[in-house]
């Protein structure tokens, strides 16, 4: 595991999204793993931006996200799925066909245990863009996980329902569940990118870089990869010490 330290949010979405630039251009074919939330927003601006100017091509890459609320369709303007339309998609050239996010709506149940299938037939995750929650999750794999899960139908916890109340207008609005792609499916990626910032994280990176491996701290099961960049900003780092 590297650990790489940078000044703010903005040179991370710097960093990360000059990763996943060099990739996509030795790989015009990359299968990415995609996050929502917070954190993956500035690596997502950088890449506009490059594709903006550099006309970076997008049309052969496929991409898989992470999770999606369970009773949010993907009209819904709170879905990950507008999500990702309003923080990525609609800025680059991907196809329709090559995006896919697992449903929260329909039968979900049935589209979670075809999601490992299809990311397998597509070659398996060549990058995997992860944030942290406070807790330690990574996807939506709350404490206590299971390290060997594919990607199932999770219950929120209270704090982390909290931390997303943010994005809603009141927290009885935040769903309590969600599909999520597994620990084991995760795992599976090829490379993968954490990224944090803020000092809210500093315990749950603490964990993870240093932490005993364990179900209460999912994100713990990574020093176990074999190819895992953790990226945090100073604020993070200055309470490492
Ligand atoms: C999002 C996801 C979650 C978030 C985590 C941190 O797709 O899977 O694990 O990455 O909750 O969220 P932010 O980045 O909003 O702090």
């Amino acid at each position: 595991m590297e650990v790489i330290v940078l000044k703010n949010s903005k040179k991370i979405g710097k960093y990360v999204g000059q990763v996943i630039i060099d990739a996509i251009k030795e790989n015009p074919k990359i299968v990415l793993g995609l996050a929502t939330g917070s954190s993956p927003v500035t690596t997502y601006n950088y890449l506009i931006k490059d594709h903006k100017k550099n006309n970076t091509d997008w049309s052969e890459i496929k991409t898989f996200n992470l999770d999606e609320y369970i009773g949010l369709d993907q009209q819904n303007p709170q879905s990950y799925f507008q999500f990702m339309k309003n923080h990525l998609f609609n800025y680059v050239n991907i196809k329709d066909e090559n995006i896919n996010i697992p449903i929260g709506t329909g039968d979900y149940e049935k589209f979670a245990k075809t999601y490992d299938k299809k990311i397998a037939e597509a070659g398996g995750i060549d990058i995997q863009i992860l944030g942290l929650g406070e807790n330690g999750h990574i996807g939506f794999n709350e404490p206590p996980c299971d390290f060997n899960s594919k990607t199932q139908v999770i219950d929120l916890v209270e704090s982390t329902i909290s931390a997303n109340s943010r994005f809603f207008n009141s927290i009885d609005e935040v769903p309590k569940r969600a599909v999520s792609m597994g620990i084991d499916s995760i795992m599976k990626a090829k490379k993968i990118l954490l990224i944090a910032f803020g000092e809210n994280k500093a315990n749950a990176i603490k964990q993870l870089i240093q932490g005993e491996i364990s179900t209460n701290v999912p994100c713990t099961i990574l020093q176990k990869h074999k190819n895992v960049y953790v990226i945090i900003d100073k604020n993070i780092e200055k309470l490492l010490k």
